[in-house]
């Protein structure tokens, strides 16, 4: 039957009780560790894709792609404070609507965490490129870019995919305090942006507000792709298990990290656009060109070879050029310098928390149990780290950034729909089980999610769409060759083995990037 598999609620929540985790992270904590995972590529990037499809009305495509994460927000939270437990939407699934929905939500996770890490690793070579131009030196695009840009395959984005996933390998708890500081790096430079753009905003620059329409390379098709800039608030879900009373501060953390961020977006969106105009490029038929296309690319070469200022829909570093532009050559330097040491964060969090996916599959019987095998010396979870590594690597070297972020965004819009869907049915099947924090008006919040998530994902690009189909047809298939026969639910096996799911922290590996270290002032807070 459709949803016959179901691990029991309780099962779950009688294993979360059972383990002797460290709780260590606060309301505060949360939310700065949803700020750390959340601002990134999307902003830093991303704002020049959104730019050449939306143009200033980028900052309404901002509002929308902040609203349906809110709401989808607010579901996650009631089902994060409810089931505090490792895996996020995967395992609220399979306690709600069955094995074979979880098992497409846990894949389509992978689209999120793994896809996602490289399209920030691709965000983050763009920066690294401009930063080694302002120093003089000029790195050859042909190592720069992946082929849809004219390029053989994107080297930097290599280099850091592969530093990174060494570092989960070797273990990194110590940088934890390291990487609460770069959230601050983030936090600090974006405000400079917006205090230097504001003085300079020309009026003029927001005419026309809305040039290309609503449509997919529009307003809605550009809230689609910016979707990416939110995405990373449920890191905080998957943190609950560390977290002091998960049932008030999860909540929090997830809604205040994204309050956050909306309204810092839609400050730096306002400060880009007016400082240096957001016209979206076109062909010499007046046709705006797709992002991350080879057509584009030229376009913006032949403008820039013409003697013209780069427009900020051209630039891979879009801040930093926005700054340059405006006489901040120096602080641009900085900015890109912010964006050097900020980004990895970033592709860490997403890898981390796609190990962390991996382990809760492989716990659960639905992969092989060997991919939660732990290193003798480095005591980390090695080879689901290796091998998210290699996934990770091989997108960044080729594909372009805004391509694999809208591939990330299909499937995490699917996972959200997913999320808002159970709280929904747990609703109606579960009524009487305590709810620490309840989704408000869930009967209009729940569907507004659903079908902004949905709405979402069918403005964005068709390749991406067909990205979530296939990836799914071929999750499908391994779900009924492999995993199915060798679930734990569907062998009986419904007892969860105590120290599975946090076998990454209790056999050393990091804690979530951006936690406190154990013991340390902010831990006591
Ligand atoms: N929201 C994260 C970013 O923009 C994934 O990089």
């Amino acid at each position: 039957m459709f949803l016959g598999r179901v691990k029991p609620l309780d099962a779950i929540l009688a294993t979360a009780e059972k383990k002797s985790l460290h709780r260590s992270l606060g309301a505060f904590q949360l939310t700065l560790l949803g700020i750390g995972a959340v601002i990134g590529t999307g902003i830093f990037v991303l704002t020049a894709e959104a730019a050449q499809k939306a143009g200033p009305a980028m900052m309404i495509s901002f509002v929308i792609a902040g609203f349906v994460c809110a709401v989808a927000a607010l579901c996650y939270s009631e089902l994060a404070a409810m089931v505090p437990v490792s895996g996020s939407a995967y395992t609220y699934t399979y306690a709600v609507m069955g094995e074979l929905l979880a098992w497409m939500v846990g894949w389509a996770l992978i689209l999120e965490y793994a896809v996602g890490a490289s399209a920030v690793a691709v965000g983050w070579s763009g920066y690294f490129v401009g930063l080694l131009k302002s120093w003089g030196i000029n790195f050859p695009t042909a190592l720069a870019v992946g082929p849809s840009q004219g390029g053989i395959l994107n080297l930097p984005a290599v280099g850091i995919a592969l530093l990174v996933t060494g570092l989960l390998i070797i273990g990194t708890k110590e940088s934890a305090r390291f990487t609460s500081a770069l959230v601050l790096v983030k936090v600090v430079a974006l405000s400079i942006f917006v205090i230097l753009t504001f003085p300079v905003l020309n009026g003029a620059h927001f005419e026309p507000f809305i040039p290309n329409g609503w449509g997919t390379y529009g307003v809605v098709g550009a809230a689609a792709s910016i979707f990416f800039a939110y995405v990373g608030f449920d890191a905080v879900s998957t943190a609950a298990e560390e977290t002091i009373n998960p049932q008030r501060n999860v909540p929090i953390g997830l809604i205040g990290s994204l309050l956050f961020c909306t309204v810092f977006y839609l400050l730096v969106a306002a400060g880009a656009i007016g400082a240096m105009g957001a016209d979206p490029v076109r062909d010499a038929a007046g046709h705006v060109l797709a992002p991350g296309s080879a057509e584009l690319a030229a376009q913006c070469k032949a403008v820039v070879a013409g003697g013209m200022t780069e427009p900020l829909t051209c630039s891979k570093e879009a801040l930093a050029h926005v700054l340059r532009t405006i006489g901040y050559e120096r602080i641009g330097d900085l900015m890109g310098v912010a964006a050097f040491i900020a980004l990895p964060s970033v592709v860490l969090m997403m890898m981390f928390g796609q190990t962390r996916i991996f382990f809760v599959m492989a716990r659960d019987g639905l992969l092989p149990e060997r991919l939660s095998d732990v290193h003798p010396k480095f005591r980390t979870p090695h080879i689901v780290t290796a091998f998210t590594g290699i996934v990770v690597t091989l997108a960044a070297a080729f594909l372009p950034v805004g391509k694999l972020a809208d591939y990330s965004n299909s499937g995490t819009l699917f996972a959200f729909a997913m999320v808002a869907l159970a709280v929904l049915i747990l609703r109606r099947k579960d009524p009487s089980r305590k709810r620490p924090f309840r989704t408000p008006a869930v009967a209009i919040i729940a569907p507004m999610a659903i079908i902004g998530c949905i709405g979402l994902y069918l403005f964005l690009p068709t390749l991406a769409k067909l990205v979530l189909i296939i990836w799914g047809a071929v999750g499908l298939l391994i779900y009924f060759g492999y995993s199915r026969s060798r679930s734990h639910v569907g062998r009986g096996i419904i007892e969860v083995p105590e120290l599975a799911a946090d076998a990454p922290k209790s056999v050393g590996v990091p804690p979530m990037p951006g936690a406190p270290a154990p013991g340390s002032d902010a831990e006591r807070d």
